[in-house]
């Protein structure tokens, strides 16, 4: 992968990466949409990273369709894939992890032990094997585009940040590899998670600041959807992932499926 990404370079070409676990939907290809305007190489990754899942989560049953991604990716004008295995990407001996602090502690970082030790690792090993000018990451992961900004600051990394808006289906329930777990009815009462946001940010528009009142609101509307517990609804700043702030993010299992979303208050919500 530095082979090519090396002779590309010496031939002036700039090279956007973008980093997935597969099981490609429309939110991935917005992110290569966005790669492939804005540079003349663009790799993607592919490759289900099993230290960024936790024992009890789902590594095993994580959706794979290697035919139908690589498929998605050639109708998209996509220059190399970079498909590592497993044991090449962490070979018995690989003792080395990558630690963001500070924004790693609450939400995701709370609810998943080591979850983002295992993102800043991988994601530290993709860059420095792809070595691209610009790398891209969807805002529906709005805490891991906090670490990975971090990270890349932090360590002096000369990478562009990209961040690409989330991507959502009619109902305005976010796109995710995950949702292919719901049962139709599960589905349905999904939509409660963004229905939330939506509402959060129109009662900010109206004037309301008061994270206390705002956050209760997300927590109320979430209530309302017997199929749906909450896992947390808060209101952080989108940077440090530090209470207070205007980027209301949300963790909800519907049934055994974890679903998380956010939506930054101070615009309005699409669609
Ligand atoms: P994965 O879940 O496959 O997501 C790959 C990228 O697609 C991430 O940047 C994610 O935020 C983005 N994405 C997913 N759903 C989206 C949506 N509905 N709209 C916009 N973007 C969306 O995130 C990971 O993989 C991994 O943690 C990874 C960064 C690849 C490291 O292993």
């Amino acid at each position: 992968m530095l082979d090519a990404s090396r002779r590309w370079r010496r031939d002036g070409k700039s090279i956007g990466l973008v980093p997935t676990m597969g099981a490609l939907h429309e939110g991935h290809m917005s992110l290569v949409h966005k790669a492939r305007k804005e540079n003349d190489v663009v790799v993607v990754s592919v490759f289900v990273n099993p230290i960024q899942f936790g024992p009890n989560e789902d590594l095993d049953r994580y959706p794979r369709d290697w035919a139908r991604d690589l498929k998605m990716l050639e109708g998209a004008q996509v220059d190399a894939v970079y498909r590592p295995a497993a044991d090449e990407m962490y070979p018995p001996d690989a003792s080395t992890r990558v630690h963001v602090g500070g924004v790693t502690d609450g939400l995701e970082g709370a609810a998943r032990p080591r979850h983002f030790e295992g993102v800043a690792t991988v994601v530290t090993k993709l860059l420095a094997a792809v070595d691209p000018d610009r790398a891209y990451f969807g805002q529906k992961d709005a805490q891991q585009v906090a670490v990975v900004k971090r990270l890349v600051r932090d360590l002096d990394v000369g990478v562009e940040v990209r961040v690409v808006p989330t991507v959502r289906e009619a109902d305005g329930l976010a796109l995710s590899s995950r949702n292919v777990y719901l049962s139709p009815e599960e589905r349905k009462a999904a939509a409660v998670i963004s229905a939330a946001l939506r509402e959060a940010a129109d009662i900010y528009a109206s004037g309301e600041r008061d994270p206390v009142r705002l956050r209760a609101h997300l927590a109320a509307r979430l209530a309302l959807e017997p199929l749906v517990q909450t896992e947390y609804a808060e209101l952080v700043d989108a940077a440090t992932f530090q209470k207070p702030g205007t980027l209301a993010v949300i963790a909800a299992r519907v049934g055994k499926t974890r679903l998380i979303d956010n939506h930054d208050l101070e615009k309005p919500f699409p669609g």
